[in-house]
């Protein structure tokens, strides 16, 4: 289960600011389960690892099977909180590389997070060859990307199969009633999934937005539940600093207020680059309005060892670090010890990569800790998808009280509006 480490910088430790935030932490606490804050109306994720409707559980693993029966890809369309956190826990637990024994899964590409014309001519191109289904996702059903993302594939896909075998292969996740995607949904019976209303985006990954992706690609959906129920448990049940939500409100909080406005999310593992996204949106969306807010930056070290490893050192004292650490590897390899040693590494031979990326990770908090950069480690023993649901429902459920302990509203992205109005006055949309 997720443990919590702290290394403070010198004058800076826990006990400096428990007292500064025990009131405030309390409050947000009991908007956070009690329904009372600012955009509670958006809350239903809080509730939902305890609540699962077994129907709708059943009806997306069936579905999941028949798109595994038919497909070698399934192409999900989507862009920010529905599609992210799919990709988060799919990209964590796939092989970095296809490997044989896995064939047997579809494989999982996504389109409609982007505009580029050469992505989607490259991507029509690879479909072209391939049995694919689509999925396409959007709450608010109007989003231009996908939109654009599933016009332009759904008429490849009629193109090759026909219009009837091609409504077949389409599942559509969207709001019940509302929107041009459920008007399509309507017109065309695809098969679909309905996106509550009381649950915004980037705090979907546990509704069917995740859940079907993550199904489709092989992965057991109630594993990924159960681990998220568990830590829903451990956290609903405890309103003081034991509890590890209210230690990473108040870690974060306190660095902010101390002058740190940058929280650096590292990872040591490239399987675990999307989770570091979906992070990076879940709290950039959240807290940065207002003119506030932690500026969340991902990282994959050692890589950015290599170019953000001196600015972190160095340069301006904004930054703080809150690590993911995985303790153990899924697969072991070893440093092979050689004759003429003429590169000087025969005495890493009695370890394993894991145990030299443990030590390059403690190596980087020592310097980074003497360089005043404070760290933050949130510990998991393995990835896996009971680990990956404790860890999604603790970064949630931590988010929204951080927000709330800051003083803005966890559930609305005003800000997100501005470039979509300018784009459609310069594409002269009516
Ligand atoms: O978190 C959010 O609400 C956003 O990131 C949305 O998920 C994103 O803008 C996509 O919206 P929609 O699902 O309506 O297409």
């Amino acid at each position: 289960m997720v443990r919590l480490e702290f290394n403070f910088c010198e004058g800076n430790d826990f006990a400096s600011f428990f007292d500064r935030y025990e009131s405030r932490l309390k409050d947000a606490y009991d908007k956070v389960l009690d329904f009372s804050g600012e955009g509670s109306e958006f809350l239903g994720w809080q509730t939902l690892p305890s609540h699962v409707d077994e129907g709708e559980l059943a009806e997306i693993e069936r579905r999941a099977d028949e798109v595994r029966d038919k497909a070698d890809v399934l192409v999900v369309i989507g862009i920010g909180g529905s599609y992210l956190g799919a990709r988060a826990v799919i990209e964590a637990l796939n092989p970095n590389f296809p490997l044989k024994s896995y064939s047997c899964n579809p494989q999982i590409i996504y389109a409609g997070e982007n505009l580029s014309e050469e992505y989607m001519a490259d991507l029509t191109e690879y479909l072209a060859e391939r049995d694919y289904c689509l999925c396409v996702i959007s709450k608010s059903g109007t989003t231009t990307e996908p939109a654009i993302a599933f016009r332009i594939l759904r008429s490849e896909l009629e193109k090759k199969y026909g219009p009837e075998e091609a409504r077949q292969r389409i599942i559509a996740i969207t709001d019940s009633s509302k929107g041009a995607l459920r008007r399509l949904v309507r017109e065309n019976s695809y098969a679909s999934f309905v996106i509550r209303d009381d649950i915004g985006g980037r705090y979907s990954v546990l509704t069917p937005v995740g859940l079907f992706p993550i199904a489709v690609a092989g992965y057991d959906i109630r594993k990924l539940l159960s681990g998220a129920r568990a830590m829903r448990e451990a956290l609903v049940s405890c309103g003081d600093f034991s509890n590890i939500a209210w230690q990473y409100a108040a870690f974060r909080n306190c660095q902010y207020d101390e002058g740190r406005k940058m929280e650096a999310f590292v990872v040591y593992q490239p399987s675990l680059q999307y989770f570091s996204r979906w992070w990076q949106q879940l709290f950039g969306e959240t807290e940065g309005k207002a003119f506030k807010g932690l500026c969340p930056v991902s990282l994959l070290n050692t890589t950015d060892l290599h170019s953000m490893g001196q600015y972190i050192q160095q340069g301006e004292r904004i930054m703080f670090e809150t690590v993911l650490s995985v303790e153990r590897s899924k697969r072991r390899v070893s440093i092979p010890e050689v004759k003429d040693d003429a590169d000087g590494l025969n005495y890493l031979c009695d370890k394993s990569m894991q145990q030299i990326n443990l030590i390059a990770e403690s190596a980087t908090r020592e310097a980074h800790l003497e360089g005043g950069v404070p760290q933050m480690r949130v510990v998991v023993d393995k990835i896996d998808e009971y680990e990956l649901g404790a860890l999604i429902y603790f970064f949630e459920f931590s988010c929204a009280l951080s927000a709330y302990v800051l003083g803005v509203n966890p559930f609305d992205q005003p800000g997100v509006e501005n470039y979509k109005r300018n784009m459609f006055a310069m594409l002269g949309k009516k």
